[in-house]
């Protein structure tokens, strides 16, 4: 089957380009065609901007054990919505994903249930080293530094330093100095108030563990990812990073701030906690300036009678998964950065950062995951419009300019126009972990 899609700003590695791309089957077969090329359908797409698919590098689908909240067939098609053809998911599961019998699970589950492409992160515990020694077909591991949901929290410093020491996948953390967290949860005692949740996950907690963490990087010469990034104060703390680390920041930490309590009340509550506006600010140069690589969402959907419960019963997490395109675009259309940038923040960093192959660029030989974009069209974020399970967003009432109207995945289109084709799943994503990340694909 070929798709010739005509005529379109076609966002290239280079920069954009008014011409057509030809998918042949699963993969981008040509870029500016002659115009004699035949195709099996054609699709006229002038006026509009042909993307790379979105990489999200950070959700957590809820599949399995958590299936009331999501399921990998309903996020998957709130990713293809969002224009997002491929995921990471993050190991809280339930069972955790902890050894390489779940992660292989996981992927069979997913080869059946998921319409965009998809791998698994595997989570450290005390006592699964080996296990994370010998895993393949992951991204790398996943090691919480902070307690959250689910029960991976790694309390013990020696194997911390263990893990850093003795394995060779990636690591991305979780950093939240729990010790800091205890310490403020103790002294805003029984609490019932959300704005707290920010007085007790600082920035002094983030900044500690991020501390931590780079120094074990550096010590072992490890490759280090720090997950969501939430404050100006953790910043400092990674500046030099030695080519072994690379950071996200979500679209919450970018868009949403301690103000935001007062409207959405525990509808805002995450882990990281929200921080100020000047915070939304640091985060956001920090990406124009490389120093936070990639934008991720943290996908975490729970269920809204679950978030209305009040604090601190309330869980945290906020799902993010199909707005993450379009609110990255509005930034575009409010002129703070250019749309290369967020090619570069959501498509070929997300694939140079976790070594994925073949993905994240439009250039003949990739696969064709690819997303149309109408920069024109404006539209207002409502929950029920929301594809997720959980039918709610914390963006509620927000305008945005720019959104995605049609997705392919591997060279099929699985999303036009408010309309799903489910036939073919997406496929898993491979790893070329010796390629070494963000920073020689950068140099390189
Ligand atoms: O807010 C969060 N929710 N932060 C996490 O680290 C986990 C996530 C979840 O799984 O609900
Ligand atoms: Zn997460």
């Amino acid at each position: 089957m070929k798709t010739l899609i005509k005529n379109a700003t076609v966002m290239l590695p280079d920069g954009p380009s008014k011409t057509s791309v030809l998918i042949d089957g699963a993969t981008i077969a040509e870029i500016d065609p002659a115009e004699s090329v035949e195709a099996d359908e054609t699709v006229y797409a002038y006026g509009m901007h042909l993307l790379p698919g979105v990489i999200d590098a950070h959700v957590h689908m809820r599949d399995p054990g958590g299936t009331d909240k999501e399921d990998l067939r309903t996020g998957s098609m709130a990713a293809a919505k969002g224009g997002v053809t491929t995921f990471l998911d993050m190991p809280n599961t339930s069972p955790a994903t902890i050894s390489q019998k779940m992660l292989d699970e996981k992927l069979t589950l997913a080869s059946v249930k998921s319409v965009v492409n998809y791998g698994f992160f595997i989570g450290a515990t005390i006592d699964n080293i080996d296990e994370l020694k010998k895993a393949n077909r992951t991204p790398g591991i996943k090691i919480y530094m902070g307690s959250t949901t689910g029960d991976l929290f790694l309390k013990d410093p020696g194997m911390l330093e263990a893990i850093f020491a003795e394995t060779k996948l990636p690591i991305a953390v979780h950093a939240e100095d729990e010790n800091i967290i205890s310490k403020n949860f103790e002294e805003f005692g029984m609490t019932r108030n959300v704005v707290d949740h920010s007085r007790i996950r600082t920035p002094e907690a983030e900044a500690s563990s991020v501390h931590k963490a780079v120094a074990l990087a550096k010590e072992y010469k490890h490759r280090l990812h720090l997950c969501h990034m939430s404050s100006a104060l953790a910043l400092p703390e990674f500046e030099d990073h030695d080519d072994l680390i690379t950071a996200e920041v979500t679209p919450h930490h970018l868009f949403l701030n301690d103000s935001d309590y007062m409207n959405l009340g525990t509808l805002a509550q995450m882990n990281p906690a929200l921080k100020s506006a000047s915070d939304n600010a640091a985060l956001l140069q920090a990406l124009l300036d490389d120093q936070i690589q990639i934008v991720a969402t943290d996908h975490a959907p729970h269920r809204f009678e679950d978030k209305c419960q009040r604090y601190p019963d309330s869980p945290s997490g906020v799902p993010g998964v199909e707005t993450v395109l379009p609110l990255m675009l509005d930034l575009v259309h409010k002129e703070k950065c250019t749309l290369e940038d967020v090619v570069h923040w959501l498509c070929e960093g997300p694939a140079l950062v976790w070594d994925i192959m073949e993905k994240g660029r439009i250039e003949v030989g990739y696969d064709a995951d690819l997303v149309l974009v109408d920069m024109n069209k404006s539209v207002v974020l409502r929950g029920p419009n929301m594809q997720t399970k959980c039918r709610w967003t914390p963006f509620e009432g927000r305008e945005v300019n720019g959104w995605p109207v049609r997705t392919w995945v591997c060279g099929k289109e699985v999303y036009r126009e408010g309309e799903f084709d489910l036939s073919r799943p997406g496929v898993e994503v491979m790893f070329d972990h010796s390629r070494g990340g963000y920073w020689s694909g950068i140099d390189g």
